[in-house]
């Protein structure tokens, strides 16, 4: 099976990685693909992922068989629609059913119609209306950018001043261009949040195990939010009553609702759920695997991943059930100092080939310069992910391996994993 990958990331790494052990693996295309994801097969770094034409002329001039899209920039461009009117299976929804992350008020709005419990939230283009919204609101709120902001468009709000600072940020001073044209104003909620990934085809659900990212830059989650430090799988302080809640009345539900609107879901559905006093909320939804959430995942993946691809792409995804290992996994992102604001690049990484065999360095913002050489390229430059029996031991081994990779300015938390 001749495979083309799309994305840069650690992910995609990771997604790369397990996609290699598969028996049925052919080739691989990475489209741009990093150092990591050039292991496994060729990187495309020229390609533009932005151009659905020339995604298409890719995969018609390397017979690629089947498509996997990381990100949710190809999804908001409609790279499934232009390769499914094509017969080319793919793996990710159509620009259509990505608008469960790519329009926040779109989601609100069905799960509002189905029932899903999320915040309570408006949306506005009018800064004045806005802001008159929530002085009479009163309270803590949460201001977001309608469309995607690549991880940015959202601001916690304690006090309304706060909350009138980011409005006219968005919606007054364009900080995130047209993303921030329309925002929502929702209701702040409070509670700690897990990650509920599932693969499906639009009629089968099959869930992953739950993980917990880590947002904030720095330990005790201070500092701004990243596009995340860590993660680990599974929460042991996730009840069985709360995971089952989580699987049926909103994954499950939130695929039925989508079938329901005409609409079919094909690829990772990934809800973000937060804990709250009166159960379980979904934060946001994403139509794609969570990074750095894959990079735990996978490691964790009994089954072979190119099976499961398939059943999704070709909607026959009731035959597979995919096994998980029983093992807990801790991944530590080793992040360029200064982010999420400015940093430097190009230095030197080192220690990589220092680490266990059993433990998987997955590179994210990284290059090779004229000698060849690793060096740092991004804001997250790399994860590094312990499997173990207990969450524990999956935390220390995770840390010591950590500790022997190297570049100027690495930055990480030291709390990743610990309740
Ligand atoms: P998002 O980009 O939507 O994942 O939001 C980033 C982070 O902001 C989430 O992981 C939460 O920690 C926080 N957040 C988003 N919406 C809310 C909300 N309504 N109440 C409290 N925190 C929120
Ligand atoms: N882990 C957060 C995200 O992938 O959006």
């Amino acid at each position: 099976m001749n495979i083309l990958l799309m994305g840069n990331g650690g992910r995609e790494h990771a997604l790369a990685w397990k996609l290699s052990q598969s028996q049925r693996f052919g080739k691989l295309w990475i489209a741009p693909g990093n150092p990591g994801t050039e292991i496994y097969g060729e990187n495309i770094s020229s390609a533009e992922l932005d151009d659905p034409s020339q995604v298409l002329n890719i995969v018609q001039k390397k017979q690629v068989d089947l498509v996997v899209i990381g990100p949710e920039g190809p999804l908001e461009l409609g790279i499934s629609d232009v390769l499914r009117n094509e017969n080319i299976p793919v793996f990710g929804p159509s620009k259509s059913a990505a608008q469960l992350e790519t329009s926040k008020s779109f989601a609100n709005t069905l799960m509002r119609d189905h029932g899903i419990d999320t915040a309570e939230s408006q949306t506005f283009d009018s800064a004045e209306r806005a802001i008159n919204y929530v002085r009479a609101l009163n309270g803590p709120c949460v201001i977001k950018a309608n469309g995607l902001a690549a991880g940015k468009g959202v601001t916690v709000c304690d006090t309304i001043d706060e909350a009138i600072y980011a409005i006219n940020e968005s919606l007054t001073e364009l900080r995130f261009g047209s993303a921030g044209s329309q925002i929502v104003v929702e209701e702040r909620m409070y509670g700690w949040e897990t990650s509920a990934h599932a693969f499906t085809d639009g009629i089968t659900v099959r869930h992953m195990p739950f993980s917990c990212d880590h947002k904030p830059v720095f330990d005790e989650n201070k500092g701004p939010n990243t596009g995340g430090m860590g993660v680990y799988s599974s929460p042991p302080h996730l009840k069985k009553t709360q995971q089952d809640f989580i699987e049926t009345a909103v994954t499950e539900k939130l695929v039925s609702a989508m079938a329901a609107e005409g609409l079919t879901y094909q690829g990772t559905i990934y809800p973000g759920m937060m804990l709250t006093s009166s159960g379980p909320r979904v934060v946001e939804i994403n139509a794609r695997f969570g990074d750095p959430e894959t990079e735990a995942l996978m490691p964790r993946l009994k089954s072979d991943l190119i099976d499961i691809v398939e059943a999704v792409a070709n909607q026959t995804l009731n035959d597979i059930h995919p096994e998980w290992s029983n093992e807990y996994s801790v991944g530590v992102i080793m992040a360029s100092a200064g982010y999420p604001n400015s940093y430097t690049t190009g230095h030197l990484i080192s220690g990589i080939e220092d680490t266990d065999d059993n433990v998987q360095v997955f590179l994210a913002g990284a290059d090779r310069d004229e000698d060849n050489n690793l060096i740092t390229a991004g804001g997250r430059v790399l994860c590094v992910v312990g499997t173990a029996t207990t969450l524990e031991d999956a935390r220390e081994i995770t840390y010591d391996n950590v500790n022997r990779i190297t570049f100027e300015g690495a930055h990480f938390r030291t709390d990743i994993g610990s309740l």
